[in-house]
């Protein structure tokens, strides 16, 4: 199995020189012993700055989204070989905030994962439930849905990482209990049996990850890292939250 990923999506937040400052503290953690990966997914004009500050470190770079092309007429939009080409190792796809303010479909988000493979990015494909959904009792029959159709037929341990996110979760405070959790990840980890074995997928959790709670998450069997969005904008949180695998 590979290390558990602990990855910071810091989202629309920021400017340059936030971004820049941010990037120096965590460098200066340098990551060095780390049981974990970290990786951090700052907006899209901010990678470069980025980037730059983390060289050296093993702290890995990411983006928020990617096109589901390369090249060519896209208006506003990054192809997944330009984020490769400025050191981009990781792409989250499918996230619940392009979901339902972009409209963006699980059939698009396997597209944009096959096509984030073959510019050699790990795609962090999303999927979670909504409240009602849950309160429906449909969380599983949702999240069978959506892997289905969010995950390619080529996905593996080197080239995906899924993330379960329940989107009330995300940014509320509020976080499932690990009595939830426990036959949750049950039944994500047998989704993630191909026809040809067990593929072996790091299988995330996000959702109001903090370094108060993390404790919570990673003595389930079965979380292998965190999706962190608002504590991971605070660069001292964030290594907590990545120490806390040490
Ligand atoms: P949060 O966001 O940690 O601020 O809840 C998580 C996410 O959206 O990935």
């Amino acid at each position: 199995m590979h290390p558990p990923l602990i990855i910071g999506n810091w989202k629309m937040y920021g400017t340059a020189q936030k971004a820049r400052d941010l990037a120096a503290d965590l460098a200066g953690y340098r990551g060095e012993g780390l049981q974990s990966q970290m990786v951090v997914c700052p907006p899209f004009v901010y990678l470069p700055i980025v980037r730059h500050r983390l060289l050296g470190t093993k702290i890995a770079l990411g983006a928020q989204d990617c096109h589901f092309l390369d090249q060519g007429p896209h208006t506003g939009d990054v192809g997944p070989g330009m984020l490769a080409d400025i050191g981009c190792r990781y792409v989250i796809l499918g996230h619940c905030e392009r979901r339902l303010q972009h409209g963006e479909t699980s059939a698009l988000t396997l597209q944009k994962a096959e096509a984030a493979h073959k510019a050699g990015l790990c795609a962090v494909i999303c999927i979670g439930e909504t409240l009602s959904e849950r309160e429906a009792g449909r969380t599983l029959e949702v999240l069978k849905i959506q892997w289905r159709a969010s995950v390619p037929p080529g996905a593996n341990a080197l080239n995906t990482v899924i993330a379960y996110e329940p989107v009330w979760a995300i940014g509320t405070g509020l976080a499932p209990k690990p009595e939830d959790l426990v036959p949750i990840y049950r039944n994500l980890h047998m989704f993630a049996l191909g026809p040809k074995g067990n593929k072996n997928l790091r299988i995330l959790y996000g959702g109001s990850v903090k370094s108060e709670n993390i404790n919570d998450f990673r003595a389930i069997d079965g979380i292998n890292g965190v999706l962190v969005g608002g504590a991971s904008l605070d660069a001292q949180d964030f290594f907590k939250i990545a120490m806390s695998y040490n």
